[in-house]
Formats: structure tokens, sequence, C-alpha cells
């Protein structure tokens, strides 16, 4: 590991600016448009929205804003995007971000699609190199009416990898307005939040940027079993899980797509009342048992400082 024994993150000025944003959609590189497609319609009951150029599908729930984009090329993490929902914030975080020196850049016209709203939006670069889009509100018919078993909740939360939790950090923070809710007591992993959940985004030292992982809602602990027999039903292995991370203090199972991107169904996560509490970011001792509160198992695909 790079990150010495003890680190602490402090909150820029910035932080705290984003309380009501949320995750918004996901992009990914495929191999096969086509094949993840189906895995996400089978795993997850994501429907084609939309066709993209070159081949590319649009996903969503219900009639609403889309979820995920799957793009033709090898696996990656093409872009992500958040839903700022706070009055102005769009505004003061293009001031924030080009202050700071970052790039922005208008959002494509395709995100911007009259039948979602016509929200506003920009598009900036992270320190890893990683395109994050940031639009204003959108509609989101038919998104947040689970049918227990067969789709999740909604879209939740993504985790980078990374090389340097200190400079993702502070981007996210000072730049994009972030609060840190948990961190690693080495500094090898933050948990970061942008609404009462306690974290929207996370990044985790992995040595290299990418995406860790990404995770949607379920209602409660109840459908983990339905959803477990479920995915084995579909030839769908349980890779992580079932167990309570204690950042978070959410429940959660993982699988993978067929692309190999790690996802996670999670339930329960902590919420945060920032209007009515004051919190200090809380640094967990970098241990298994920290991580899965149930016993300590961890990840396969993941070798940070939790499992030293
Ligand atoms: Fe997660």
């Amino acid at each position: 590991m790079s990150s010495p024994n003890r680190v602490t993150y402090a909150e820029p000025d910035a932080a705290g600016a984003l309380i009501r944003t949320a995750t918004s959609h996901i992009g990914f590189r495929v191999p096969d448009v086509q094949a993840a497609a189906a895995f996400y319609a089978r795993a997850v009951g994501l429907l084609p929205h939309d066709a993209l150029p070159d081949g590319g599908l649009r996903l969503g729930w219900g009639t609403g804003h889309h979820v995920m984009d799957l793009l033709p090329g090898e696996p990656a993490l093409d872009h992500f995007g958040f839903e700022v929902a706070d009055p102005g914030g769009l505004e003061a975080l293009e001031k924030r971000l080009r202050g700071a020196g970052h790039t922005v850049t208008a959002l494509d016209e395709s995100y911007l699609d009259q039948a979602i709203g016509a929200p506003a939006g920009l598009v900036t670069t992270d320190p890893d190199g990683n395109t994050v889009h940031f639009h204003s509100p959108v509609y989101r018919s038919g998104e947040h009416a689970a049918d227990t078993g067969r789709r999740p909740v909604k879209y939740q939360h993504i985790t980078l990898g990374t090389g340097d939790v200190a400079r993702m950090v502070e981007f996210y923070c000072g730049g994009a307005g972030f609060r840190i809710s948990d961190q690693l007591s080495d500094g090898n992993f933050a948990w970061l939040r942008s609404n009462r959940d306690h974290h929207t985004l996370a990044v985790v030292y992995t040595g290299r940027a990418g995406l860790d992982h990404y995770s949607y809602d379920l209602a409660e602990w109840e459908d983990f079993k339905t959803w477990c027999d479920r995915l084995t039903e579909e030839e769908v292995d349980v890779v992580w899980g079932p167990g309570r991370h204690g950042p978070g203090n959410n429940l959660f199972i993982f699988f993978d797509d067929p692309a190999g991107n790690h996802v996670e169904l999670s339930a329960e996560m902590e919420k945060f009342h920032d209007d009515r509490v004051t919190y200090t970011p809380r640094r967990w001792d970098p241990t298994p048992r920290s991580v899965n509160l149930w016993g300590g198992q961890l990840a396969s695909w993941r070798k940070t400082s939790e499992g030293n």
C-alpha cells in the first residue's frame, strides 16, 4: 500500500455544498452490447429505452430518465452521472469546478431530452480521468416502484478504484461538494455523501483508476432471499455476501455482469441528517470485520488494506 498508516481526510470548504444530489446513471463500454443488455434485462429488469450511435443501447426502468448506457468497446467504465436537485446547485457547482481549474463542458444533447424534463447538465473529468456528468432534476416516472424480487428500487451508489484516494477526495469534496461520512483510518477507503444516504460515491485504493463496483438498492432484508434465489435460478452466482458493511451499515450481496463489472444489491444504508446533527467523519480500522461486520469475508477481487 502506498498510503501511510494514519490518514485523516479534512473536509475542504466546499464540502457539504451538495445535499440533494443522487446518483443518476452509469455508462459502460462492453464487448457485446446485446449480451450485456440481455443480462441486465434478466438480472435487474432494465429494458432498452433508446438506441445510441455505433450500436449502443440506453437502458432504464419505466418511462423516465435512463439508468445505464451500454457502448461497444473493450470493457471499461465510460462515464457516470449525478442528478443535482440542490436549488442553484448546478450553477454553483460549475463555478466551483471552473474556479478550481477543472474543465467543464456542456452535457451532450442526447442526455437533455425534453421527454425527461429538458434538464441542464455539465461534464467534467475527475483527477483519475473519469468522465463525470452532473445534471438538473429529471422525470423518473416508474423508477421508484420496485417489483420485489424482479427489479431493484433504484441505482444508488458508485465506488471508484484509484491510485490516489486523497486526490479524489479533494476533488469530490473540495470541487464537487460531497462530504466525508467515513474513511478507513489508513486513508485507503473513503465514503462520500451528497444527500441523506451515507454514501452516493466511495473511493478505494486499488492502485489503478476504474470502477470497483456500483450498487442498486433493495427495499429490505427479506428481499435478499428472493434475489439470491432468483439470481441462482438465472445462473448468476452470488460472489460476495450476504454481509453487512460497517461503514454505511448496509446489507449487501454482489454478483458480476458479463463484462466483469461487480454489481451490489444493498439495503438499509445509514441516513445522515446534516440539518439536525453535526457529524465528524469516522475512521474505521482497516480490518476485514470493518468492511464486512458479519465475520469479515471479503471481496475476492479487491486486495486493499482491510484484508491485510
Ligand atoms: Fe458499495
